[in-house]
């Protein structure tokens, strides 16, 4: 799929991706610029309860692997 994180690989830029977008780790956490995190759709909740257990985590954090 065409996620942030695979796009980033794609122009070799280095994101982590320990799980491979399969919502199973914390590695591939960003922060969004805010004004474009508003424009994105949401996250889901299982975006949400992983968040949660990231480091660091701010309120334009996003897991880099779900933002499509
Ligand atoms: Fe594991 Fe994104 S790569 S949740």
């Amino acid at each position: 799929g065409d996620n942030v994180m695979y796009l980033a690989h794609r122009h070799d830029i280095p994101m982590e991706g320990a799980c491979e977008a399969s919502l199973a780790c914390t590695t591939c956490h960003v922060y969004v610029p805010p004004d474009y995190f508003d424009k994105l759709p949401s996250s889901e909740e299982k975006e949400d309860d992983l968040l949660d257990m990231a480091p660091f985590l701010k309120e334009n954090s996003r897991l880099g692997c779900q933002i499509t």
